[in-house]
């Protein structure tokens, strides 16, 4: 049915009158109408849409409310990585910080730089083409984070469609980032509400706004209230700004939520002022906080200090002294980990501290027990800062009587008993027997983990279970499981044993960098697996590589060096790989690959519809991994779309702007064949 002229008005009226009372309620805080008058408006739009379903456009306020649940996020490739901030922990850091960029910048003169309050929530990024919301996506590794644009359509603080401004052209492509919270009001609130309904509460507001975001279900994160502080810019395109502070006017101009107590300080001293005056007024917001974040303003500047690793140059994190609670330490126990390090644990009596009940804390090793002179029995002061582990910061002394206990440190593993040692220089004392269960158990698990290998089904439990039957001693004997190997297991039927040998199996598809990752050497995480991947592209180059091949890699530090051709000059792990490698896992580009020149190469893809063959996000890491990149959306920088059986209205715009479009097959023979 086709909508008349003047309903199609209407609608359209009510939707720009709707957007308008939001925004007047959830991001200026001052409301001109009554909650019976908004809910009169929204009724009428929804009333229109239901009659006329055309009328109900992606920016129309009824999408807010939730949409259909999902099966999964799809993974969203952000077309910029989404940064982290490097911290300074007290003031003296961040003068050290001022002081630095002032001589990467070769200047006398005080800094302008802006400052503003560190969010503790979730980092989101939102992607408005030619002013409306398309994707809404979470920070993610940095890289690739979720497509979670249902969700984030909830935020009433958030605009569906960018607000007109008189003085600043509307940007073809906007990317806003911002910090995803929950205002302790609405945690409150939200945890009241589960106590009575008999759920388990959230432990803080950073968590409950997180575990919002990630709901399938967007009926459940509309009802969660959760708000959105904008504090940043990735990709845009048709606008331009000399500055932070420029580009936080123009969003707050577009209708997004920018913090208020964000302010321009002359030097280190203002930065320093303010930083006192915010921790001063900490307690009285309704979020939570950890400390500023202070950026150089300029942009020009900014541009010239560039990034180091993941963190800019630019900008720092100067953060608050951590919230410290007492307590007791009831006992001291050792948990032994991947490297063979023992750890000594503080088992403490449970204490809340800043809204999260403690119960265990580290004690790091030995010297640290001693340093600190920490006793069983003793009372201690703990302290818990933002998500690192909680730290005992030290013994309450006047509280001390006769019933304390001095802690001995272990001479022996206590799982497997080998005699324990401390390499020359180091703190950590170590458990030497590589084949100590809990070592095994440990990189294993490490090996299965999500960001690893990603092995469905190969938790802890089982990874126990199976060391415990003696069925593996390292991650090679994974390959050789069978069905009819666990079938004996206790509480393992017969489809959960085909299950784990499946998951085990297709494990062999998981790309060289996410391999050589879950081979555990210290010190390369998954970022710098991915640096090494990328610069040593099979693992035979990467094995004898030297240390000055190493080090030339930019990122790639003496410590990082030294511990991969610490671990490769290991006969153990050569072996390892090698039976890895026999097994099946990708270990690179084979020999006769090193030639390939791929085709895709500076491309920009973007996939529609079904994929059949491999998974979206396995063809996203093999666009990366060969030069592409991969977006969820179609733009006139896309130079390929391809699309399988389903593919809507990408597929249409993309033949629309006359976007070259290939099937799924055509797409894998533009791969080198070893990597299918
Ligand atoms: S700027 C390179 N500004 O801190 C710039 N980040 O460690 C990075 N965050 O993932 C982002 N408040 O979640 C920026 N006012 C603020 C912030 C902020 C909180 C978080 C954000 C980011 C993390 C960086």
């Amino acid at each position: 049915m086709s909508v008349p002229d003047d309903i199609r008005v209407e609608a359209e009226m009510l939707r720009a009158e709707i957007e308008e009372h939001i925004h007047r309620y959830h991001v200026l805080d001052s409301p001109t109408i009554s909650d019976a008058e908004y809910d009169v408006l929204f009724r009428k739009l929804q009333e229109l849409e239901k009659q006329y379903p055309e009328l109900q456009t992606p920016d129309s306020p009824t999408q807010r409310v939730g949409a259909p649940p999902l099966g999964k996020f799809e993974s969203y490739a952000h077309s910029i990585p989404m940064l982290s901030l490097a911290n300074a922990m007290d003031e003296e850091e961040f003068l050290a910080f001022d002081e630095r960029v002032r001589k990467n910048l070769d200047v006398a003169d005080p800094i302008e730089y802006f400052a503003e309050p560190k969010f503790d929530g979730l980092a989101v990024e939102l992607v408005y083409r030619n002013g409306i919301l398309d994707v809404g996506s979470t920070r993610g590794d940095g890289v690739t984070g979720e497509n979670v644009t249902q969700n984030l359509k909830t935020i009433s603080a958030l605009p569906l469609r960018l607000r007109q401004s008189k003085e600043i052209a509307m940007p073809g492509l906007l990317e806003v980032r911002g910090e995803a919270i929950m205002l302790n009001s609405a945690f409150q609130k939200l945890n009241m509400r589960r106590e009575e309904n008999g759920q388990a509460i959230f432990a803080n507001p950073r968590n409950a706004a997180a575990g919002s975001i990630r709901q399938l279900d967007s009926k459940i994160t509309a009802s969660r209230e959760l708000d959105l502080f904008c504090y940043g810019l990735g990709l845009i395109e048709g606008a331009f700004f000399n500055s932070h502070s420029e580009s936080l006017n123009a969003l707050t101009e577009w209708g997004f939520k920018v913090n208020q107590l964000g302010k321009r300080c002359c030097g280190g001293d203002e930065v320093i002022a303010f930083y006192r005056e915010i921790e001063a007024v900490r307690e009285d917001l309704d979020y939570e906080i950890d400390g500023i974040v202070v950026k150089v303003d300029d942009f020009s500047l900014q541009e010239k200090l560039g990034a180091v690793s993941r963190s800019p140059r630019w900008a720092i994190a100067l953060k608050f002294k951590p919230r410290q609670e007492t307590t007791v330490v009831k006992d001291i126990i050792i948990q032994v980990g991947r490297t063979g390090a023992l750890t000594p644990v503080a088992e403490l009596e449970p204490v809340v501290v800043s809204g999260v009940t403690v119960s265990r804390s580290t004690l790091h090793n030995e010297d640290e027990i001693r340093r600190k002179d920490i006793r069983i029995g003793d009372a201690v002061v703990i302290q818990r800062a933002g998500d690192v582990i909680p730290e005992v910061v030290k013994v309450i002394a006047e509280k001390r009587d006769v019933s304390q206990k001095e802690y001995v440190f272990p001479k022996h593993c206590p799982v497997c008993g080998s005699e324990v040692y401390k390499p020359e220089g180091e703190a950590v004392a170590r458990c030497p027997n590589r084949s100590c269960p809990a070592q095994v158990r440990e990189a294993i698990r490490h090996f299965a983990s999500r960001g690893a290998m990603d092995i469905e089904g190969l938790g802890a439990k089982i990874v126990n279970q199976l060391v415990d039957a003696g069925l593996i001693k390292d991650v090679a004997d994974l390959y050789d499981l069978t069905e009819e190997s666990l079938k004996d297991l206790e509480r393992f039927a017969e489809t959960s044993a085909a299950n784990l040998v499946e998951a085990i199996r297709e494990s062999k598809n998981q790309n060289y960098s996410r391999l050589l990752f879950a081979l555990g050497i210290r010190h390369v995480g998954e970022h710098l697996a991915r640096v090494l991947t990328h610069a040593f592209p099979n693992i035979d180059e990467l094995q004898n590589a030297t240390t000055g091949d190493l080090e030339s890699v930019h990122e790639v530090g003496p410590q990082v060096a030294e511990s991969v051709i610490r671990y490769f000059s290991d006969e153990t792990n050569r072996l390892l790989v090698a039976r890895l490698r026999k097994a099946g896992l990708k270990f690179g580009t084979e020999k006769s690959d090193s030639s390939f020149e791929s085709p895709l190469e500076g491309k920009t893809l973007a996939f529609t519809g079904a994929l059949e063959a491999i998974t979206r996000s396995r063809a996203k890491e093999l666009v990366e991994k060969f030069g592409g990149r991969a977006t969820s959306s179609v733009s006139e920088k896309t130079d390929l779309v391809v699309a399988g059986p389903g593919a809507g209205s990408k597929l249409a715009k993309a033949r629309e702007s006359g976007i070259k479009v290939i099937s799924e097959e055509e797409f894998l023979k533009l791969l080198p064949s070893s990597e299918i």
